[in-house]
């Protein structure tokens, strides 16, 4: 049996001390959509306006915290798990937390929501057409996968599942980075 142990400092006694409204920005979509230069430009100005945040990318925490993980579908049902529980925790210690993951999966990403529990949460789709994010290509990871060098690649033959009803949608094909970035900051601004 486990029993949480009721400690005397809480969440909102941290955001309280840092001046901030705790949030998690869950930034969803195909790898090169964005995701993580949208994110870059946010957690700046957020910075920059004097509030503590922290970005956990895939890239990075692959490198680490999922270092036992790969691309298969259980794989990546375990890495978005693993991310939003750390994600809750980050916000529970009164950080804007900006989360950078391709969660292709709809279900994974509702129950990212739902491990934030009382927190402010957004779900931002950076959608990229799947032509426009192959030919931008930074990391030559489309043409791998497109000639088999690696498999289970999203949106060449593993699913992305669009967000049905995403809190930010941003069209990386129509707008600049730094107008995504205002859309996310619009939206935190009505919290
Ligand atoms: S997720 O699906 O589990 O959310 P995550 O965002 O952590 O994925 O990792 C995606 C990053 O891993 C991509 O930006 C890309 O650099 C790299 N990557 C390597 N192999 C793959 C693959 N098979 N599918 C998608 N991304 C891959």
């Amino acid at each position: 049996m486990l029993h949480e142990h009721g400690f005397r400092v809480r969440p909102e006694s941290r955001a309280g001390l840092l001046r901030q409204t705790p949030a998690i920005l869950w930034l969803t979509g195909l790898s090169a959509a964005g995701k993580s230069a949208i994110a870059n430009v946010v957690e700046a100005r957020l910075h920059a306006a004097g509030q503590l945040t922290y970005i956990l990318d895939g890239d990075s925490v692959r490198l680490g915290l999922c270092r036992d993980l790969g691309f298969a579908e259980a794989d990546r049902h375990e890495n978005v798990r693993r991310v939003a529980e750390v994600a809750k925790l980050m916000a529970d210690a009164g950080l804007v937390v900006l989360v950078c993951l391709i969660s292709p999966f709809r279900r994974d990403r509702e129950l990212a929501r739902l491990a934030a529990g009382s927190h402010n949460f957004a779900e931002i789709h950076v959608h990229a057409s799947l032509a426009v994010a192959e030919a931008r290509d930074p990391k030559g990871l489309y043409r791998l996968a497109r000639c088999g060098a690696i498999q289970h690649f999203t949106g060449i033959d593993s699913p992305y599942e669009q967000p049905a009803s995403p809190d930010v949608f941003i069209d990386t094909c129509l707008k600049s980075i730094d107008e995504g970035a205002d859309m996310v900051m619009t939206w935190l601004r009505s919290r």
